[in-house]
């Protein structure tokens, strides 16, 4: 398949690039496109066909639900049964921006996009390319991350090309990511509401709405094997690197000995070791591929580089990523989410 490319520097001059895309979705095909939290695959959500090519270009297993983006509120008449007066508030506080939320759906959403689920994930991404693409195809778009299924979410339009390019009909490019970690999910379908994935809005910044509003408890404790996530897409190793991946968790100065042992311990073996470490430690490190994802003080910047990071050991063809860990509030939680899962919930405590 021929992809064709649009890279929007200025939206009033490039407006043509929305048009281009969003005829691709008007007439069934699939675009990756930017949003704020990650690069998106998008379809017409309402369209069978053009789902299914989605679940196919991703190799995404078919159990795994799409989220569904739209650029007004009122679309979610049409698309859901009901929108609990919880939901309001939080829509008026967090939308447009890096929250999904979960609702009970009407049958105009077909099962391929919900994954067979009677409920759907729904969002307004903040980000002006997405807003505009999805105004202009004049339907909701149902976009998964634009990766490989299984790999890291591309945050900028080279990763996209390097994972889509020749499987999709159209790339549309922008800015790299603001957020760069995917949307916070929140299930408003039961109450109190449940986060099923920490994200961009913080469970700190919710509470402020519901202070009953808690997380899924899967994802907390993975050494529970009754305890299954609530959103089907958590159970899947995810955000994984071709390296694998190491998580160091415990006090800084343990955690610096244990990544120093490590890595000795690697290269010895003959391994390529790649250590993704903060700007506070990046001295305590020597040998190896190092690179820091910014200063612990500002956790918008690791979110934002950490995905990109872990490609970037990839590029360094390194056989093994070992990772500092960060503190599970806040941003920290999405971003703990993520490498726990980039590690496969195989942690060293020290
Ligand atoms: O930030 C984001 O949310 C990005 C951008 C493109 O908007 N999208 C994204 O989609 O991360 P994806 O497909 O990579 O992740 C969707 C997650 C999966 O874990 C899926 O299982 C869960 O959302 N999900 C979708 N619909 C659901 C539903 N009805 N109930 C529970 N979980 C759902
Ligand atoms: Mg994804």
């Amino acid at each position: 398949m021929d992809t064709k490319l649009g890279y929007i520097k200025n939206l009033n001059k490039d407006k043509k690039y929305i048009v281009e895309a969003s005829d691709v979705i008007k007439n069934g095909g699939i675009v990756a496109f930017p949003t704020e939290t990650v690069y998106g695959l998008g379809a017409n959500a309402l369209n069978i066909d053009a789902v299914k090519k989605i679940f196919k270009a991703k190799g995404r297993p078919q159990d795994n639900p799409l989220i569904v983006h739209i650029s007004s509120k009122e679309v979610l008449d049409e698309i859901t049964l009901e929108v609990p007066r919880i939901a309001n508030i939080i829509m008026d506080r967090f939308w447009p921006g890096p929250l999904t939320m979960i609702f009970k759906k009407k049958d105009i959403i077909p099962n391929e996009t919900s994954a067979g689920l009677n409920t759907i994930g729904i969002r307004m991404p903040s980000d002006e390319v997405a807003l505009n693409l999805i105004k202009e195809a004049g339907v909701p778009i149902a976009a998964p991350s634009a990766n490989i299924s299984g790999r890291p979410s591309p945050t900028d339009m080279e990763t996209c090309i390097l994972d889509l390019n020749g499987r999709v009909d159209y790339i549309l490019g922008s800015d790299s990511s603001e957020v760069g970690v995917e949307s916070t999910i929140l299930d408003i379908t039961c109450n109190p509401p449940c986060i099923l994935r920490p994200g961009g809005i913080t469970l700190e910044m919710l509470k402020e709405i519901d202070d009953k509003i808690y997380i899924d408890k899967s994802l907390l404790d993975k050494n529970d094997k009754n305890l299954k996530p609530k959103a089907p897409g958590m159970k899947y190793k995810h955000y994984a690197p071709k390296a694998k991946v190491r998580l160091v968790e415990g006090s800084i100065e343990k955690t610096v000995e244990k990544i120093n042992e490590m890595m000795h311990n690697y290269i010895d073996d003959g391994l390529k070791v790649g250590i993704m470490v903060t700007d506070e430690t990046l001295s305590n490190y020597k040998d190896g591929v190092i690179i820091s994802l910014g200063s612990r003080n500002n956790l918008s910047t690791i979110a934002k580089k950490l995905f990109s990071t872990l490609r970037e050991f990839d590029n360094n063809n390194v056989d093994v990523i070992i990772s500092e860990s960060f503190e599970d509030t806040g941003l920290g939680l999405a971003i703990m989410n993520r490498l726990r899962k980039a590690c496969g919930f195989d942690i060293i405590k020290v």
